[in-house]
């Protein structure tokens, strides 16, 4: 790929470290806008001396405008990510979520950045018509009363936005849809964070030997698939580097798996056995949830680490750094 100048806004959290890292060391210009919310500059420290970091919030456009001065392209990830904040504080989802994507599109006309890559989310879906889903499924709301649609509306309205100002005004736009992403030093909002530090917590009150009773939301048939963030990143540069103008691709892996079954191979994982128990769902869960990868793949991705060997990575992180990270 041809060096380029990036502008990486949300660039210290999980998956932005993780595609700054990746960046820099395919010899990229890098640059990351990021308030630390959630995110922490520490998580770039190997690669500090490398980039520019600039503290910052995607609501002021000042800001932003500056920090697209004079690159090439901007991979716009910063949104309040994580299941809980959808439900407690959704006006801030999406005043990030909309007021970020106005702020990046205004400052790349004002600066004439000609590229953007927009981070948008399996979650547009909801309940999609067809799994696995491929790129072309309707998106849509049912129920803008439940605030868990904060954030897929703000993704909605993102993507629109991306598609409708990029359409005639950026040379090229492109939209990932990531489905799952996981890794060491995801943050604890997510469901496998979540298992690990129960099943640390169950270990050390009970011990490993005997099976562990560990209650699920709903049934545990609800599936998803999921992929490693090290996969991740690299269909994201794929579609960095190959991506066509106003297209859209889905970057995880075929591999469906019930919660129930992941809840299982986090417990191998950790080196224990698991008894299941099935509880009440959250509203606005989604039954079902798998990407179509096939118009990914055209651009040569093709995911490595399987789940066993990801979850395996990942539960050791948490089980080593498990409470004291926690904000
Ligand atoms: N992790 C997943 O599986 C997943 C799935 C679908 C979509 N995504 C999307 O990928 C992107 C990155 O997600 P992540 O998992 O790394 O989450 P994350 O929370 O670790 O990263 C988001 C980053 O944005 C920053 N941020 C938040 N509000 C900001 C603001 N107002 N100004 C500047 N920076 C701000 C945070 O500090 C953080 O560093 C997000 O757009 C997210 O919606 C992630």
């Amino acid at each position: 790929m041809k060096a380029k100048h990036y502008l990486v806004t949300g660039g210290t959290g999980f998956i932005g470290s993780a595609l700054v890292r990746a960046l820099v060391h395919a010899g990229h210009r890098v640059r990351v806008l990021d308030d630390e919310s959630r995110g922490r500059s520490g998580r770039l420290a190997d690669v500090a001396s490398h980039l520019e970091f600039v503290p910052g919030d995607v609501r002021d456009p000042l800001a932003v405008q500056q920090a697209a001065r004079g690159t090439d392209a901007i991979a716009h990830l910063a949104f309040v990510n994580g299941t809980e904040f959808f439900y407690q504080k959704p006006e801030l989802v999406l005043e990030v979520g909309v007021k970020g994507m106005i702020n990046v599109l205004d400052a790349m006309a004002s600066e004439k950045v000609p590229e953007l890559m927009l981070m948008s989310s399996s979650e547009v879906y909801q309940t999609p018509s067809k799994v696995p889903t491929d790129e072309s499924a309707p998106f849509f709301i049912p129920d803008p009363l439940n605030p868990r649609y904060s954030y897929a509306g703000g993704k909605l309205i993102s993507e629109l936005l991306a598609i409708n100002y990029g359409r005639s005004r950026i040379e090229r736009v492109t939209i990932v849809r990531p489905h799952n992403v996981y890794g060491p030093d995801m943050g604890f909002e997510h469901v496998i964070p979540q298992f690990a530090l129960r099943i640390a917590k169950l270990i050390a009150e009970r011990g490993a030997e005997a099976p562990l009773p560990f209650p699920i939301q709903g049934s545990g048939t609800e599936t998803r698939a999921f992929v490693y963030i090290d996969d991740f990143v690299d269909g994201t540069l794929r579609v960095l580097e190959r991506g066509e103008h106003m297209n859209i691709y889905h970057v995880g892996t075929q591999r469906e798996e019930p919660i129930r079954r992941l809840a299982e191979l986090v417990g191998e994982a950790a080196g224990v056995k698991l008894e299941i128990q099935a509880g009440p769902l959250a509203p606005g869960g989604t039954p079902r949830r798998c990407p179509d990868i096939g118009k990914v793949s055209k651009l040569g991705y093709s995911p490595k680490v399987s789940l066993e060997e990801g979850l395996k990575r990942t539960v050791a992180w948490y089980l080593e750094h498990g409470q004291k990270s926690q904000p």
